[in-house]
């Protein structure tokens, strides 16, 4: 499983990478503690003292979490987690934070991919996602990827069938724009050549 048509903004300059366990788990925490408050509201449910987090990341370090994490410059600025399931009757969990400032810009969607494919490449075939019904942000990437979040009444749990999920409605990849403009002469050249030959004009194009 591979997607290969996520668009990102031209903002977006780091790279995609699964942090190693222990060493790096530092990153993430620091991240995370960035997090402003609405953030890790949405993120935590609630739970929002920065001791809070430090005792979650260093739990991450130890569990056989795998973080997907969106770094520039050697800074964690977005992550994905993958918490395997504590119980062969519970369902891993799964979670996703971007700082404010690199939203809206693709990145929560590369990240979502890298975690669809490692799942994929685990075996799971349901993933949870523990997040407030009215996290529009998280509903709409999940819907991009026809990933199907859905909430009880009441419980702010959501479910992820992994098989489901597919890679949004092809989107050409993000083009330089002097290909870009090559590609549109070379596209008028073909529209003009086809109307002016139907019109019996010969004229270079
Ligand atoms: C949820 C979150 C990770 C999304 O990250 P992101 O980098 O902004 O995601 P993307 O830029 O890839 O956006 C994905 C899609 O969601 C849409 N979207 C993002 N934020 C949105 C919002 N607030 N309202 C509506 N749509 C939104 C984007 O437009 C995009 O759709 P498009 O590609 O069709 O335009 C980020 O908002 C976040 O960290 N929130 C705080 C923590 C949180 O709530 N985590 C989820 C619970 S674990």
């Amino acid at each position: 499983m591979s997607y290969q048509n996520i668009t990102v903004s031209a903002a977006v300059r780091g790279i995609v990478r699964t942090l190693c366990q222990q060493e790096e788990l530092v990153l993430l925490r620091d991240h995370l503690l960035r997090l402003d408050h609405q953030s890790r509201h949405d993120r935590f449910h609630g739970f929002m003292d920065d001791s809070f987090i430090e005792r979650y990341a260093e739990k991450c370090a130890n569990d056989g979490t795998v973080i997907i994490a969106y770094l520039e410059d050697g800074v964690v600025r977005g992550a994905a987690e993958l918490h395997p399931p504590a119980t062969s009757s519970d369902l891993p969990e799964i979670a996703f934070s971007v700082e404010r400032g690199l939203r809206r810009l693709g990145v929560g969607s590369l990240l979502f991919q890298k975690l669809i494919e490692e799942a994929h490449a685990r075996g799971y075939r349901r993933l949870r996602i523990t997040t407030g019904a009215q996290n529009d942000a998280m509903r709409a990437l999940a819907n991009k990827f026809g990933a199907h979040l859905s909430f009880c009444q009441g419980e702010s749990t959501g479910t992820i069938e992994v098989e489901q999920t597919a890679p949004p409605a092809f989107a050409p990849a993000a083009v330089i724009p002097i290909d870009a403009a090559r590609a549109v002469i070379q596209f008028n050249r073909a529209y003009w050549k086809f109307w002016l030959g139907l019109y019996g004009w010969k004229q270079a194009a």
